[in-house]
Formats: C-alpha cells, structure tokens, sequence
C-alpha cells in the first residue's frame, strides 16, 4: 500500500522498499530533493544484488548503525500480522529514514542544487530523474556515498504482465481496440490520490490511474476487470475505460473518463455531514436510498460477469454532479474494517462490504 510519510525536513521520503528474501533484508528509502529522486540503499551483506555496494573488508555489519536497524527490522517481518510490531517496525523505518536522509543531505544538496520545474506530465512525474545512494557506517558515523548502480531497484512502476496483456487481448497483435497513449502525453492537471491524477489527454479531461511504486502490481487487476465490463457492453454505474498507458517499462497504467463530482468520495460525503462541514440535505434519506439502490444493482451486475469489487468501501463509490452513485476501484486492496481478510475476494466478502455500505447508508434493505 502506498502511503504518505511526513516531511523530515528539506527533503521528503517518497518510499520505502525491503529487499531480499534472505535472513536480512536490505532497505532502499526514495527521498526527494529539489524535485530530483535519491533512492538510499542500507545494505545487508545477505542481499545478492548488493553489487557495487558490496561491504568493504572489516566492516562489521552487526555493529554499524545500519545494520542494527536492518536486523531489527528484519526479525520484525516475521509470523503472523501484529498490531504492535507493525508500529515498532514503523518507527524504526522512520528513524533510519531520518539518519540515513540527514547522513545524505550533503550529497543531495550537491547533487541537486537548484529545485527543477513541476513535472508537468505523468512521464516526468512518474520517472523524475533519481540518482542512487549508500548509508554506510563508517569509523562510527553514518556516512552516504553515491553509487553507479545497483541491481536490487526494480522498475519503479512495475507494468502488467506481457502473458497477462495478451490474454486480454492487449498483446503484440492486438485483438481489442483500446486507446494506448505514451506517458508523455497525459498532462497533469490535479492529483487525486497517491498514484491517481485529473488529467489530459488531448482535450478531454480523463482520470488516470497508475501501478503503485511496489512489486505489487494492481492495474492489471483493475485493467482485466474494465475489459470484460467493456466486452459485455452493458453499462454499469462505472467510470469507462479510455485507455491504456504506456511507458518504456510497458502498460502502467489506464484512463478513465473523468465522472465530474463535488467530494471526493461517498465516504467523504458521509463523514462531511456527520461533521456538519456538509448540509444534511446533499445526503438526504431519499438520496441515501437510490445511492444503496444503484451500488446494489452495480454490484449485481459486476458479478454477473465474474467481477469481484473486492475493496468495497464508501470511499470507493463516488457522487457524480447529477447526484448518481459510480462505483470505483477495482484493483484490489483489503481495507481494515469493512470486508474481513479471509472472506476477502470472496461472494461472502462481497455480501459483507455491501452490507456495511448499507449500513453506513442507513439503509435497511435486504440483500437480495
Ligand atoms: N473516473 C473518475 N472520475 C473522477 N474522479 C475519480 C475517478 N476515478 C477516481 N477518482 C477520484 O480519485 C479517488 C481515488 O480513486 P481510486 O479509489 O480508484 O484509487 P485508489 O483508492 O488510490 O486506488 P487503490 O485503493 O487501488 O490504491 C476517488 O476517490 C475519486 O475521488
Ligand atoms: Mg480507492
């Protein structure tokens, strides 16, 4: 999941990623800087792809500053989904984050003097220029030093499968007609979410939406499902696929039309009203009920053609200007406290998140 890290100072950390599968992982921290990427490597010895950063002779990985972190933090990887060790492993990132972005700042300083333009299209937004860093102990301090290159960093959005793509009819030869615009040429106009923007293409104003910057990839998910929604040509209550996006990498993400709306989601709405920052009237009984209606046909209707919604939530439905519900977010995602984990992308699952949408609706309609 991608999330927000607070500004640590003049530069910001965009990223964490663990690496290796191995005893002890090594961490790579993406900060920025200026506007220019630094991707900060603290290395484990056990980390294959360690390359140039292989650790000089006497180096004693057990007692450098780094390498206490990435034992502890590695060690708190293990077993079963744990409250407290997710907020100790949390902290800890934090505070490697802040001594390794502190040990670099020269570098970066050096590296990045002046601050460059706001990237002005999901080209240079997604692909900002990165140079590659090392925290390293050395004679007791944290010391950073640049690298050429390091084979452990994966592609940073990662694409869909080429397999996956031509099964969907997106391969070589395609057998579909679906828009493919390059990176270069959606313009951004606003962002929306971490890896979610207004944009344009041309003249029309579309939504696009991104691979998260993970080994994760859920636009292919999110990709298959607006396919068949497209094939069957029935119209449910969501956005309409407009195209695929493509980069260096291969497709990295999809356009959708641009559904224009006043919040940025039901979940939003609701919670505007409850805190009296939204008129009662804009979620009135009457419109809470079409709202369960139209979420409840669309679910129906995405079922029937073996779509899962899976991260079904109020935030994942939004409240288009003619005041209609458009359901959202195919690709995937188990948000805490509305669809529980082993009945996930389950019919059961299913019937659960709907359930609690009705529910945060107040509407007391029976399933079926
Ligand atoms: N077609 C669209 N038109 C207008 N706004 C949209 C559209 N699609 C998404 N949005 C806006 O962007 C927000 C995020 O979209 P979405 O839920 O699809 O992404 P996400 O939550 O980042 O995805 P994920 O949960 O998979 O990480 C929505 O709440 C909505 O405000
Ligand atoms: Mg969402």
């Amino acid at each position: 999941m991608p999330c927000e890290h607070p500004d640590l100072g003049p530069y910001k950390l965009t990223g964490v990623k663990y690496i290796g599968h191995s005893l002890v992982s090594s961490v790579v921290f993406s900060y920025a800087y200026n506007g220019v990427w630094f991707s900060v490597l603290a290395a484990s010895p056990d980390d294959e792809a360690g390359g140039e950063a292989i650790l000089s002779a006497g180096y004693k990985f057990d007692q450098s500053i780094e390498g206490k972190f990435l034992i502890q933090l590695s060690n708190l990887q293990w077993g079963e989904f744990d409250a407290a060790r997710d907020a100790q492993s949390e902290h800890l990132e934090n505070e490697l984050a802040k001594l390794g972005g502190n040990a670099c700042l020269p570098l970066m300083r050096e590296l990045a003097p002046v601050p460059i333009p706001e990237p002005r299209t999901l080209q240079e937004q997604l692909y900002p220029q990165t140079y590659t860093l090392q925290i390293l102990t050395e004679d007791g301090k944290l010391t950073c030093r640049q690298l050429d290159s390091y084979a452990g960093l994966t592609e940073r959005h990662p694409p869909v499968a080429e397999d996956k793509l031509r099964v969907m009819g997106l391969g070589a030869e395609p057998t579909i007609n679906v828009p493919v615009v390059k990176a270069s040429q959606v313009v951004l106009v606003r962002r929306l979410q971490s890896f979610v923007w207004l944009v344009k293409v041309g003249e029309a104003d579309m939504v696009c939406k991104t691979s998260l910057d993970t080994f994760w990839n859920s636009i292919g998910e999110e990709l298959e499902a607006y396919l068949k929604i497209r094939a069957a040509g029935v119209e449910p209550r969501v956005p309409e696929l407009t195209g695929i996006i493509q980069s260096h990498a291969g497709v990295i993400g999809i356009l959708l039309r641009h559904i224009p709306h006043k919040h940025h989601s039901l979940g939003a709405l609701l919670a505007g009203v409850k805190q009296g920052t939204v008129a009662q009237t804009e979620a009135a009984p009457l419109l809470k009920q079409k709202w369960a209606t139209q979420i409840k046909e669309t679910l129906t209707g995405l079922h029937a053609l073996g779509i899962l919604w899976r991260d079904i939530k109020t935030d994942n439905v939004l409240i288009d200007d003619n005041g209609d519900a458009v359901v959202l977010d195919f690709g995937g995602g188990n948000t805490m406290g509305w669809v529980d984990r082993d009945k996930y992308g389950t019919m059961e699952g299913e019937m659960q998140g709907l359930r609690k949408i009705l529910d945060a609706l107040e509407v007391e309609t029976a399933q079926d």
